[in-house]
């Protein structure tokens, strides 16, 4: 069965932001419909903060959250129906519609936002609002503020300040329910079966396309959404780029082949890495270095505790790392002057994870303040990706040697989704290989 967030999870939702917001009122904007050229327009893909609050699926919408107003505490600005439109673009809630279906205590047309939103503004103390890429509707909301404040010596109330709405909902999306672990597992199960199955079908002579086509047929034929982003499917030192999507070259004969993939389903997304010999065996250069981005891995998710400040996995992947390369003469010198002086980065320049729901790099902070990491708590999804990329043209940091050729070309990324659960790190992914053993044949 499909799983499903009920409206009762989602009134919940607005219940847990509202109780957080006192007298302040809360403004969410739905996605921009993205053009892909002319007139032909992306799939629609809801803003997450929007659908966490909401569940619903509309461009041209706006949320209001007003938990102090008299009548109407959640506020919905919509698309009103329009047959002839929806003729073309598929049906639309409307006014009417959206408010018995997803539990408004009023809804407008979106084109009367600056008649109706003033009377949710002019008795909040703040504004809670995310100045994002919208420039318009950032200028209609500043406007309205400016207006409330404008009448405040008369009136004596009205908003004092306007402050980020991220805070009121991203430590909510942080932490997931049981339904949204669920959606997630799913997301992560398909992930999984498509790696295998790109494994499988993997060989010197095909393309890196239709490794990448094996792959989304997968997530779409079981129910997917599709990629949860531009699948990366990258051979020999392409996996050295870390965002490669061109996916265009051939498979050779005695390179890596790196892939980065995952399903996005009922919105939750998977997010998975995996790095095997294209010929089914890795020669001794790749073997050494495979090994020792596993341990690093293995040692990262052993760190996936309930109670360990977040950076923790990240520095138990960059210890491994950095006495792996030592090993090799790859670096050189104090090994805590190393990692503290970053010099292992020309190796691995990017964290080991994030976090991952909604978003493949989810809400939520990952420092509370200057100092302070965020501590791990049960019902987080984290990712553990640690890697080593030693493009052709390395340049290694000061003081270190220039690096042979032999290591020059390989990238190596293995990546699982770990939910934090009391007990200990919930490995989401672990059907897909990563033992030496399975990956070599
Ligand atoms: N695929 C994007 C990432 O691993 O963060
Ligand atoms: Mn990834
Ligand atoms: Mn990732």
């Amino acid at each position: 069965m499909h799983p499903v967030v009920s409206s009762a999870e989602y009134r919940q939702r607005r219940d847990r932001l509202m109780a957080k917001l006192g007298q302040g009122t809360a403004i969410f904007a739905s996605a921009p419909q993205a053009v892909m050229h002319n007139d032909v327009e992306y799939v629609f893909r809801q803003d997450s903060d929007f659908y966490y609050l909401t569940g619903f699926n509309e461009p041209e919408a706006i949320a209001v959250f007003a938990p102090h107003h008299e009548e109407h505490q959640f506020i919905l600005f919509v698309q009103p129906k329009d047959p002839a439109k929806e003729t073309w673009t598929g049906i639309r809630y409307g006014v009417e519609g959206v408010q018995s279906s997803f539990g408004s205590d009023i809804a407008y047309p979106i084109g009367e936002l600056d008649e109706h939103l003033p009377k949710y503004l002019e008795k909040a103390d703040k504004i809670h609002y995310h100045l994002g890429r919208d420039e318009a509707l950032n200028q209609t909301i500043l406007k309205h503020w400016q207006k409330q404040l404008a009448a405040y010596p008369r009136q004596g109330y009205g908003p004092q300040a306007l402050v980020n709405s991220h805070p009121l909902v991203h430590p909510l999306r942080q932490v997931k329910s049981e339904t949204e672990l669920a959606l997630l597992r799913r997301a992560c199960d398909l992930s999984a079966i498509a790696h295998q199955r790109a494994m499988e079908f993997a060989r010197p002579g095909h393309y890196e396309y239709q490794v990448q086509a094996e792959l989304e047929i997968i997530f779409r034929r079981e129910g997917g959404l599709g990629p949860a982003y531009p699948s990366i499917v990258a051979a020999g030192k392409n996996a050295c780029i870390l965002h490669y999507i061109n996916n265009d070259c051939p498979l050779q004969d005695g390179d890596l082949l790196l892939i980065d993939a995952g399903c996005a389903y009922g919105y939750y997304n998977g997010d998975i890495t995996r790095t095997f010999p294209i010929n089914g065996k890795f020669s001794p250069e790749q073997r050494t270095l495979y090994e020792i981005v596993l341990t690093a891995q293995e040692a990262a998710i052993a760190k996936v505790q309930a109670g360990n400040p977040y950076h923790e996995y990240h520095d138990a992947a960059v210890s491994v790392i950095v006495d792996g390369l030592m090993d090799l003469g790859l670096l050189v010198g104090n090994k805590e002057e190393i990692i503290k002086e970053e010099k292992y980065k020309p190796f691995y320049m990017h964290r080991t994870g994030h976090w991952l729901g909604l978003d493949v790099h989810d809400a939520g902070n990952y420092k509370q303040d200057k100092e302070t990491w965020t501590v791990l708590e049960p019902g987080q999804v984290l990712t553990v990706e640690p890697g080593i990329y030693i493009a052709p043209d390395i340049k290694p940091a000061e003081g270190q040697p220039e690096v042979p050729e032999q290591w020059r070309g390989i990238g190596i990324r293995i990546e699982d989704d770990v939910l934090v659960t009391a007990q200990g790190p919930d490995v989401l992914t672990s059907a897909v290989p990563k033992a030496i053993a399975d990956l070599e044949h």
